[in-house]
């Protein structure tokens, strides 16, 4: 193998570094938009342990007898991956509580969408367009007892994701949820496409919440899918402590913190990168898996090259 005749530093950077690359999801690699080359997937049979999760715990808030009704805004809802999921989950009585709004930048993602939305017997709902950085803008309404964010944070421009935890924040009620799932690798690779760490998801949300003045803490879930990587984080607005007020006041303070955690984290997996990439450069590949990495590294060092640009 030509990894061996490298130094020892090398090899656990490509040892580490293989295990964000877990082949798998084909159906979750998708989502035209303005910083990847993808389409979203609906495979209405088949229940995504994502979506399983998200549903869940509507469905628990739901069952509360007290909870008349529910708003949730659901985030890239695309072609309605997670509500096609409804009709056999939550039960009807259950489902005219929902207040639904889908966001998502391409309408014809949520046409498809609405016509699962309209055989549910929603209390309503409403499906909005407009790319991510203006959502909290577009969409009028405040105070959602659930935001879902789904397979979608890999296709978001750094910034714009660092605005989505902000802005999601102020819109949750004071019960409110804010429930992001999305995979730490992609099977297929897609141009453009940035695909975050659980661990490094960890260290932004926590500066979050530090530089906002809470000592409410989350530790995401990193999950070992058969054929994946991925996390999950759910926040409880009902433990920040914190009034809109408050977060709004220290917006500039929390995005500055925000961009320079983001600058380092993308210097540090683009030197990573580079490391990898000139040590196949210099040794070449043996093996499919070898050149399997090397393609991923590729796709990798444009997406984070695109991601620093777009940064400046
Ligand atoms: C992979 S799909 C995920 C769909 C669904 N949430 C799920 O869990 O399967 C990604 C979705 O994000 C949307 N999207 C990508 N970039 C966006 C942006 N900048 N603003 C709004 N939506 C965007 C795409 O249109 C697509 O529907």
């Amino acid at each position: 193998m030509a990894v061996m005749r490298c130094s020892n530093d090398f090899i656990n950077i490509i040892q580490n570094y293989s295990s964000h690359f877990i082949l798998g999801w084909e159906e979750l690699l998708g989502g035209m938009d303005l910083m990847v080359d993808s389409s979203a997937f609906l495979n209405i049979k088949r229940l995504l342990p994502q979506h399983q999760s998200a549903i869940t715990l509507i469905n628990t808030r739901l069952q509360n007898p007290s909870q008349k009704n529910l708003s949730w805004l659901d985030l890239a809802c695309g072609k309605g991956q997670i509500i096609s999921q409804l009709s056999d989950n939550i039960s009807p009585n259950n489902r005219k509580k929902i207040k639904y709004t889908g966001y998502d930048i391409n309408p014809n993602y949520t046409r498809i969408a609405e016509k699962i939305a309209c055989n549910l017997e929603f209390n309503s709902y409403v499906f909005t367009h407009g790319d991510m950085s203006n959502f909290s803008k577009i969409i009028q309404l405040d105070n959602f007892d659930f935001i879902t964010c789904t397979n979608t944070v890999h296709e978001l421009m750094p910034k714009v994701f660092a605005n989505l935890l902000i802005d999601s924040l102020i819109k949750l009620s004071d019960a409110g949820e804010l429930f992001i799932y999305d995979m730490e690798s992609l099977e297929k690779p897609e141009l453009g496409a940035l695909p975050w760490r659980g661990r490094e998801i960890n260290e932004l949300i926590n500066i979050l919440l530090e530089v906002a003045g809470t000592n409410y803490r989350v530790h995401p879930n990193i999950w070992n899918h058969s054929t994946c990587k991925g996390w999950t984080v759910v926040i409880q607005k009902q433990y920040l402590n914190i009034s809109n007020k408050n977060l709004t006041n220290n917006r500039d303070e929390i995005t500055t913190c925000l961009d320079e955690t983001i600058e380092k984290l993308l210097d540090e997996r683009l030197r990573e990168c580079e490391k990898i990439l000139k040590a196949y450069q210099r040794f070449g590949v043996e093996t499919a898996e070898e050149e399997k990495l090397k393609e991923l590294s590729l796709y990798e060092f444009w997406a984070l090259h695109n991601a620093k640009e777009l940064y400046r």
